[in-house]
Protein backbone atom coordinates (compact mmCIF):
# COMPACT_ATOMS: atom_id res chain seq x y z
CA UNK A 1 0.00 0.00 0.00
CA UNK A 2 1.00 3.32 -0.81
CA UNK A 3 1.29 6.12 1.94
CA UNK A 4 -0.15 9.53 1.49
CA UNK A 5 -1.35 9.17 -2.10
CA UNK A 6 -2.82 12.87 -2.75
CA UNK A 7 -4.62 13.72 -5.28
CA UNK A 8 -3.89 16.87 -8.35
CA UNK A 9 -6.65 18.19 -10.39
CA UNK A 10 -5.95 20.88 -12.50
CA UNK A 11 -8.70 23.72 -13.70
CA UNK A 12 -6.16 26.46 -14.72
CA UNK A 13 -6.01 27.51 -18.37
CA UNK A 14 -7.87 30.18 -20.37
CA UNK A 15 -10.14 27.48 -21.44
CA UNK A 16 -9.73 29.72 -25.04
CA UNK A 17 -11.69 27.16 -27.07
CA UNK A 18 -14.75 26.95 -25.66
CA UNK A 19 -15.50 30.81 -25.80
CA UNK A 20 -17.73 32.53 -25.37
CA UNK A 21 -18.94 30.55 -22.57
CA UNK A 22 -15.70 30.80 -20.61
CA UNK A 23 -15.35 34.56 -21.24
CA UNK A 24 -15.86 35.22 -18.01
CA UNK A 25 -16.20 32.06 -16.15
CA UNK A 26 -13.69 28.84 -15.44
CA UNK A 27 -14.55 25.97 -18.13
CA UNK A 28 -13.99 23.02 -15.31
CA UNK A 29 -17.60 24.55 -13.87
CA UNK A 30 -19.50 24.15 -16.94
CA UNK A 31 -22.37 21.61 -15.79
CA UNK A 32 -21.85 18.04 -17.51
CA UNK A 33 -25.72 16.40 -16.90
CA UNK A 34 -25.86 18.75 -14.65
CA UNK A 35 -23.36 18.82 -12.41
CA UNK A 36 -19.51 21.16 -12.82
CA UNK A 37 -17.44 18.99 -14.71
CA UNK A 38 -14.51 19.04 -12.15
CA UNK A 39 -17.40 17.64 -9.82
CA UNK A 40 -16.39 14.13 -11.61
CA UNK A 41 -12.41 14.37 -11.01
CA UNK A 42 -12.79 15.41 -7.54
CA UNK A 43 -15.14 12.39 -7.11
CA UNK A 44 -12.57 9.70 -9.01
CA UNK A 45 -10.34 10.46 -6.38
CA UNK A 46 -11.96 10.35 -3.41
CA UNK A 47 -13.53 6.84 -4.20
CA UNK A 48 -9.92 5.39 -4.92
CA UNK A 49 -9.47 6.94 -1.33
CA UNK A 50 -7.44 10.21 -1.54
CA UNK A 51 -8.17 12.60 0.92
CA UNK A 52 -5.98 15.33 0.22
CA UNK A 53 -6.23 17.23 -2.98
CA UNK A 54 -4.34 20.17 -4.74
CA UNK A 55 -6.50 22.29 -7.57
CA UNK A 56 -4.57 24.48 -9.84
CA UNK A 57 -6.25 27.42 -10.43
CA UNK A 58 -5.30 30.29 -13.05
CA UNK A 59 -7.08 33.12 -13.43
CA UNK A 60 -10.84 32.91 -14.02
CA UNK A 61 -11.51 31.45 -10.56
CA UNK A 62 -14.19 33.24 -10.23
CA UNK A 63 -17.09 30.90 -8.28
CA UNK A 64 -14.74 27.86 -7.73
CA UNK A 65 -14.21 28.32 -4.13
CA UNK A 66 -17.53 28.96 -3.65
CA UNK A 67 -18.96 25.91 -5.16
CA UNK A 68 -16.28 23.45 -4.41
CA UNK A 69 -15.07 24.63 -0.87
CA UNK A 70 -12.46 23.25 1.01
CA UNK A 71 -13.82 19.63 0.24
CA UNK A 72 -15.55 18.53 2.97
CA UNK A 73 -18.55 18.63 1.23
CA UNK A 74 -16.75 15.93 -0.47
CA UNK A 75 -15.22 14.25 2.17
CA UNK A 76 -11.49 15.57 1.11
CA UNK A 77 -8.90 18.35 2.07
CA UNK A 78 -8.70 20.78 -1.13
CA UNK A 79 -5.59 23.30 -1.47
CA UNK A 80 -5.92 25.80 -4.13
CA UNK A 81 -2.59 26.78 -5.50
CA UNK A 82 -2.48 29.69 -8.16
CA UNK A 83 -1.11 29.37 -11.49
CA UNK A 84 -1.30 33.04 -12.88
CA UNK A 85 -0.40 31.98 -16.27
CA UNK A 86 -1.17 28.31 -18.37
CA UNK A 87 2.30 27.38 -18.58
CA UNK A 88 1.98 23.49 -19.02
CA UNK A 89 0.51 20.46 -17.49
CA UNK A 90 4.58 19.83 -16.15
CA UNK A 91 4.46 23.58 -14.66
CA UNK A 92 1.49 23.02 -13.21
CA UNK A 93 2.52 19.39 -11.34
CA UNK A 94 6.21 21.55 -10.61
CA UNK A 95 4.27 24.19 -8.72
CA UNK A 96 2.28 21.36 -6.25
CA UNK A 97 6.30 20.10 -5.34
CA UNK A 98 5.94 21.46 -1.82
CA UNK A 99 2.35 20.12 -1.50
CA UNK A 100 3.45 16.51 -2.04
CA UNK A 101 6.01 16.66 0.30
CA UNK A 102 7.35 13.71 -1.34
CA UNK A 103 4.49 11.56 -1.77
CA UNK A 104 3.41 9.67 -4.63
CA UNK A 105 0.08 11.40 -6.53
CA UNK A 106 -2.75 10.99 -9.07
CA UNK A 107 -3.14 14.56 -11.56
CA UNK A 108 -6.19 14.34 -13.03
CA UNK A 109 -6.82 17.12 -16.12
CA UNK A 110 -9.77 18.76 -15.46
CA UNK A 111 -11.12 18.71 -18.31
CA UNK A 112 -11.32 14.63 -18.78
CA UNK A 113 -14.23 12.72 -18.04
CA UNK A 114 -13.86 8.91 -17.31
CA UNK A 115 -16.56 6.17 -16.79
CA UNK A 116 -14.06 4.14 -14.73
CA UNK A 117 -12.52 6.55 -12.96
CA UNK A 118 -8.50 6.15 -11.35
CA UNK A 119 -8.62 3.57 -9.19
CA UNK A 120 -7.43 0.56 -11.80
CA UNK A 121 -4.36 3.20 -12.09
CA UNK A 122 -3.61 3.60 -8.84
CA UNK A 123 -3.50 0.07 -8.17
CA UNK A 124 -0.89 -0.59 -11.15
CA UNK A 125 1.35 2.00 -9.72
CA UNK A 126 0.99 0.20 -6.20
CA UNK A 127 1.27 -3.53 -7.03
CA UNK A 128 4.38 -2.75 -9.56
CA UNK A 129 6.07 -0.02 -7.39
CA UNK A 130 6.45 2.55 -10.10
CA UNK A 131 7.75 5.92 -10.87
CA UNK A 132 4.68 6.69 -13.33
CA UNK A 133 1.88 5.51 -14.85
CA UNK A 134 -0.24 6.80 -17.89
CA UNK A 135 -3.75 6.27 -19.47
CA UNK A 136 -3.79 5.23 -22.63
CA UNK A 137 -6.73 4.95 -25.02
CA UNK A 138 -7.72 4.14 -28.50
CA UNK A 139 -8.42 7.55 -30.75
CA UNK A 140 -9.81 7.99 -34.21
CA UNK A 141 -7.92 11.35 -34.27
CA UNK A 142 -4.47 10.97 -32.56
CA UNK A 143 -2.67 13.90 -33.51
CA UNK A 144 -5.66 15.68 -31.35
CA UNK A 145 -3.16 14.16 -28.12
CA UNK A 146 -0.06 13.23 -27.11
CA UNK A 147 0.56 10.00 -28.59
CA UNK A 148 2.64 6.50 -26.69
CA UNK A 149 4.25 4.19 -28.66
CA UNK A 150 4.53 0.72 -26.97
CA UNK A 151 6.78 -2.50 -27.72
CA UNK A 152 6.82 -5.55 -26.14
CA UNK A 153 3.93 -4.49 -23.70
CA UNK A 154 6.23 -1.21 -22.52
CA UNK A 155 6.36 2.44 -23.11
CA UNK A 156 9.26 3.50 -25.17
CA UNK A 157 8.28 7.13 -26.31
CA UNK A 158 5.56 9.92 -25.88
CA UNK A 159 5.28 12.70 -28.53
CA UNK A 160 2.92 15.56 -27.39
CA UNK A 161 0.08 16.12 -30.80
CA UNK A 162 2.80 14.99 -33.37
CA UNK A 163 1.73 15.62 -36.92
CA UNK A 164 2.68 12.08 -37.86
CA UNK A 165 1.34 9.94 -34.89
CA UNK A 166 3.39 6.29 -34.46
CA UNK A 167 0.55 4.68 -32.70
CA UNK A 168 -3.44 5.36 -32.35
CA UNK A 169 -2.80 5.34 -28.69
CA UNK A 170 -3.52 8.87 -26.83
CA UNK A 171 -2.51 9.95 -23.77
CA UNK A 172 -5.50 10.28 -21.30
CA UNK A 173 -5.49 12.78 -18.56
CA UNK A 174 -4.88 10.79 -15.88
CA UNK A 175 -0.91 10.33 -14.58
CA UNK A 176 0.51 8.62 -11.61
CA UNK A 177 3.55 10.03 -10.31
CA UNK A 178 5.84 9.27 -7.60
CA UNK A 179 8.31 12.02 -6.60
CA UNK A 180 10.94 10.79 -10.13
CA UNK A 181 8.93 13.24 -11.96
CA UNK A 182 10.19 16.59 -10.14
CA UNK A 183 13.47 16.13 -11.36
CA UNK A 184 12.24 14.83 -14.74
CA UNK A 185 10.49 18.33 -14.90
CA UNK A 186 14.06 20.27 -14.12
CA UNK A 187 15.43 18.57 -16.99
CA UNK A 188 13.14 19.37 -19.73
CA UNK A 189 12.64 23.06 -22.22
CA UNK A 190 9.40 24.92 -22.64
CA UNK A 191 8.01 23.25 -26.22
CA UNK A 192 7.21 25.16 -29.01
CA UNK A 193 3.22 26.28 -27.74
CA UNK A 194 6.11 28.27 -24.48
CA UNK A 195 4.62 24.96 -21.89
CA UNK A 196 6.34 22.84 -19.80
CA UNK A 197 4.94 19.75 -22.00
CA UNK A 198 3.88 16.56 -18.94
CA UNK A 199 4.66 14.81 -22.38
CA UNK A 200 8.02 15.53 -22.26
CA UNK A 201 8.77 15.36 -18.68
CA UNK A 202 7.65 11.35 -18.61
CA UNK A 203 9.70 10.92 -21.94
CA UNK A 204 12.41 12.03 -19.65
CA UNK A 205 11.80 10.02 -17.14
CA UNK A 206 12.02 7.04 -19.01
CA UNK A 207 15.50 8.35 -20.70
CA UNK A 208 17.04 8.44 -16.76
CA UNK A 209 15.54 4.77 -16.30
CA UNK A 210 12.59 5.87 -14.88
CA UNK A 211 9.68 2.87 -14.55
CA UNK A 212 6.91 3.64 -16.87
CA UNK A 213 3.67 1.65 -17.03
CA UNK A 214 0.55 2.33 -18.78
CA UNK A 215 -3.60 1.33 -18.21
CA UNK A 216 -5.51 0.91 -20.63
CA UNK A 217 -8.79 2.64 -20.11
CA UNK A 218 -11.50 0.24 -21.16
CA UNK A 219 -14.97 2.34 -20.66
CA UNK A 220 -15.83 5.57 -22.72
CA UNK A 221 -13.16 8.56 -21.92
CA UNK A 222 -13.71 12.15 -23.17
CA UNK A 223 -11.52 15.30 -23.60
CA UNK A 224 -13.92 18.15 -23.65
CA UNK A 225 -11.53 20.43 -25.11
CA UNK A 226 -14.38 21.79 -27.66
CA UNK A 227 -17.94 22.92 -27.63
CA UNK A 228 -18.94 19.25 -29.15
CA UNK A 229 -16.83 17.58 -26.49
CA UNK A 230 -19.07 19.00 -24.11
CA UNK A 231 -22.52 17.79 -26.27
CA UNK A 232 -20.50 14.28 -26.36
CA UNK A 233 -19.47 14.10 -22.41
CA UNK A 234 -23.41 15.08 -21.36
CA UNK A 235 -24.58 12.41 -23.74
CA UNK A 236 -21.93 9.36 -22.30
CA UNK A 237 -22.96 10.70 -18.74
CA UNK A 238 -26.57 10.74 -19.75
CA UNK A 239 -26.44 7.16 -21.07
CA UNK A 240 -25.67 6.26 -17.81
CA UNK A 241 -27.85 7.64 -16.09
CA UNK A 242 -30.09 5.91 -13.44
CA UNK A 243 -33.94 6.25 -13.37
CA UNK A 244 -35.81 7.77 -10.62
CA UNK A 245 -37.81 6.24 -8.58
CA UNK A 246 -40.13 8.44 -6.36
CA UNK A 247 -43.68 9.85 -7.36
CA UNK A 248 -43.79 12.63 -9.56
CA UNK A 249 -47.00 14.41 -9.78
CA UNK A 250 -47.72 15.33 -13.01
CA UNK A 251 -50.81 16.95 -15.26
CA UNK A 252 -52.93 14.33 -17.44
CA UNK A 253 -50.98 15.06 -20.45
CA UNK A 254 -47.48 15.33 -19.09
CA UNK A 255 -45.88 12.02 -20.69
CA UNK A 256 -41.97 10.94 -19.24
CA UNK A 257 -40.44 7.71 -20.57
CA UNK A 258 -37.20 6.47 -20.48
CA UNK A 259 -34.63 7.30 -18.08
CA UNK A 260 -35.55 11.04 -16.44
CA UNK A 261 -34.77 12.81 -13.51
CA UNK A 262 -36.15 15.64 -12.58
CA UNK A 263 -35.22 18.34 -9.56
CA UNK A 264 -36.83 19.19 -6.61
CA UNK A 265 -39.95 21.85 -6.83
CA UNK A 266 -39.98 21.64 -10.92
CA UNK A 267 -42.98 21.73 -12.00
CA UNK A 268 -44.62 20.60 -15.54
CA UNK A 269 -48.45 22.13 -16.82
CA UNK A 270 -50.01 21.05 -19.88
CA UNK A 271 -49.03 19.36 -22.88
CA UNK A 272 -45.29 17.79 -22.07
CA UNK A 273 -43.31 15.10 -23.90
CA UNK A 274 -40.10 14.03 -22.05
CA UNK A 275 -37.99 11.17 -23.95
CA UNK A 276 -35.04 10.35 -21.42
CA UNK A 277 -32.35 10.23 -21.37
CA UNK A 278 -32.78 13.37 -19.37
CA UNK A 279 -32.15 15.13 -16.32
CA UNK A 280 -34.01 18.04 -15.47
CA UNK A 281 -32.88 20.12 -12.41
CA UNK A 282 -34.72 21.99 -9.33
CA UNK A 283 -36.99 24.53 -9.62
CA UNK A 284 -37.74 24.81 -13.27
CA UNK A 285 -41.28 25.37 -14.81
CA UNK A 286 -41.84 22.89 -18.11
CA UNK A 287 -45.23 23.69 -20.15
CA UNK A 288 -47.04 23.81 -21.45
CA UNK A 289 -46.32 22.18 -25.47
CA UNK A 290 -42.75 21.59 -24.36
CA UNK A 291 -40.91 18.68 -25.73
CA UNK A 292 -37.31 17.19 -24.43
CA UNK A 293 -35.65 14.87 -26.52
CA UNK A 294 -33.11 12.75 -25.58
CA UNK A 295 -29.61 13.74 -24.49
CA UNK A 296 -30.58 16.69 -23.16
CA UNK A 297 -29.91 18.28 -19.46
CA UNK A 298 -31.98 21.17 -17.93
CA UNK A 299 -30.53 23.59 -15.27
CA UNK A 300 -31.94 24.48 -12.51
CA UNK A 301 -34.60 27.47 -12.60
CA UNK A 302 -35.08 27.39 -16.02
CA UNK A 303 -38.33 28.00 -17.64
CA UNK A 304 -39.28 26.09 -21.08
CA UNK A 305 -42.81 27.14 -22.53
CA UNK A 306 -43.97 25.78 -25.88
CA UNK A 307 -40.46 24.88 -26.75
CA UNK A 308 -38.64 21.72 -28.57
CA UNK A 309 -35.17 20.56 -27.49
CA UNK A 310 -33.25 17.65 -27.78
CA UNK A 311 -29.09 16.66 -27.34
CA UNK A 312 -28.54 19.86 -25.82
CA UNK A 313 -26.99 21.29 -22.25
CA UNK A 314 -29.47 24.13 -20.75
CA UNK A 315 -27.98 25.88 -18.20
CA UNK A 316 -29.28 27.31 -15.39
CA UNK A 317 -32.06 29.81 -15.48
CA UNK A 318 -32.91 29.84 -19.01
CA UNK A 319 -35.86 31.39 -20.32
CA UNK A 320 -36.51 29.20 -23.78
CA UNK A 321 -39.62 29.54 -26.19
CA UNK A 322 -38.12 28.55 -28.90
CA UNK A 323 -41.11 27.50 -31.33
CA UNK A 324 -38.97 25.65 -33.59
CA UNK A 325 -36.73 22.57 -32.41
CA UNK A 326 -33.22 23.39 -30.81
CA UNK A 327 -30.86 20.78 -31.06
CA UNK A 328 -27.46 19.83 -30.66
CA UNK A 329 -27.32 22.87 -29.11
CA UNK A 330 -25.38 24.95 -25.80
CA UNK A 331 -26.91 27.69 -24.37
CA UNK A 332 -25.35 29.44 -21.36
CA UNK A 333 -27.23 30.60 -17.75
CA UNK A 334 -29.60 33.35 -17.73
CA UNK A 335 -30.33 33.34 -21.54
CA UNK A 336 -33.81 34.20 -22.78
CA UNK A 337 -34.57 32.40 -26.45
CA UNK A 338 -37.98 33.61 -27.37
CA UNK A 339 -39.86 32.53 -30.21
CA UNK A 340 -39.39 35.31 -33.15
CA UNK A 341 -42.89 34.73 -35.15
CA UNK A 342 -44.80 36.01 -31.71
CA UNK A 343 -43.61 39.35 -32.10
CA UNK A 344 -43.31 41.85 -35.42
CA UNK A 345 -41.80 43.17 -37.35
CA UNK A 346 -40.89 39.19 -37.49
CA UNK A 347 -36.95 37.88 -37.95
CA UNK A 348 -34.31 36.95 -35.94
CA UNK A 349 -33.35 39.26 -32.89
CA UNK A 350 -29.75 38.24 -31.31
CA UNK A 351 -28.01 40.18 -28.54
CA UNK A 352 -25.06 38.33 -29.19
CA UNK A 353 -21.35 38.51 -27.87
CA UNK A 354 -18.21 37.93 -28.80
CA UNK A 355 -17.49 34.46 -30.53
CA UNK A 356 -21.28 32.68 -29.85
CA UNK A 357 -22.37 30.63 -33.05
CA UNK A 358 -25.72 30.46 -34.57
CA UNK A 359 -27.47 28.74 -37.06
CA UNK A 360 -30.72 30.62 -37.98
O1 LIG B 1 -6.89 15.29 -22.58
C1 LIG B 1 -5.74 14.57 -22.76
C2 LIG B 1 -4.61 15.43 -23.32
O2 LIG B 1 -4.42 16.51 -22.38
C3 LIG B 1 -3.33 14.62 -23.51
O3 LIG B 1 -3.50 13.66 -24.52
C4 LIG B 1 -2.16 15.52 -23.84
O4 LIG B 1 -0.98 14.78 -23.90
C5 LIG B 1 -2.03 16.62 -22.77
O5 LIG B 1 -0.98 17.52 -23.09
C6 LIG B 1 -3.33 17.39 -22.65
O6 LIG B 1 -3.53 18.10 -23.88
P1 LIG B 1 -4.47 19.36 -24.05
O7 LIG B 1 -3.95 20.22 -25.14
O8 LIG B 1 -5.88 18.88 -24.17
O9 LIG B 1 -4.29 20.13 -22.68
P2 LIG B 1 -5.02 21.45 -22.24
O10 LIG B 1 -4.17 22.64 -22.59
O11 LIG B 1 -6.44 21.44 -22.71
O12 LIG B 1 -5.02 21.33 -20.66
C7 LIG B 1 -5.55 20.21 -19.99
C8 LIG B 1 -6.15 20.64 -18.66
O13 LIG B 1 -5.16 21.20 -17.79
C9 LIG B 1 -7.25 21.68 -18.75
O14 LIG B 1 -8.24 21.27 -17.84
C10 LIG B 1 -6.60 22.99 -18.34
C11 LIG B 1 -5.50 22.55 -17.40
N1 LIG B 1 -4.26 23.35 -17.46
C12 LIG B 1 -3.61 23.45 -18.67
C13 LIG B 1 -2.41 24.13 -18.77
C14 LIG B 1 -1.68 24.22 -20.08
C15 LIG B 1 -3.73 23.93 -16.33
O15 LIG B 1 -4.36 23.84 -15.23
N2 LIG B 1 -2.56 24.62 -16.42
C16 LIG B 1 -1.85 24.74 -17.59
O16 LIG B 1 -0.77 25.36 -17.60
Amino acid sequence: MVKGLKGLILAGGHGTRLRPLTFTGNKHLLPIANKPMVFYGLEHLRNAGIKDIAVILGPLREGFAELVGNGSSFGVNLTYIEQPIPLGLAHAALISKDFMYGDPFIMYLGDNLLRDGVLPFKRKFEREKLDCVIGVSEAKDPTRFGVVELANGKVVSLVEKPKHPKSNLALVGVYVFGPKIFEAISKIKPSARNELEITEAIQQLINDGGKVGFEKVTGWWKDTGRPEDLLEANQLVLSGLQPQSYDLSLPPDAILTGNVVVGKGTKFSGKVRVLGPVIIGDDCVIGPEVYIGPYTSIGDKSVLDHAEIENSIVMSGVNLQSGKRVTDSLIGSSSVIKNADLSLPRGYKLIIGERSFAQI
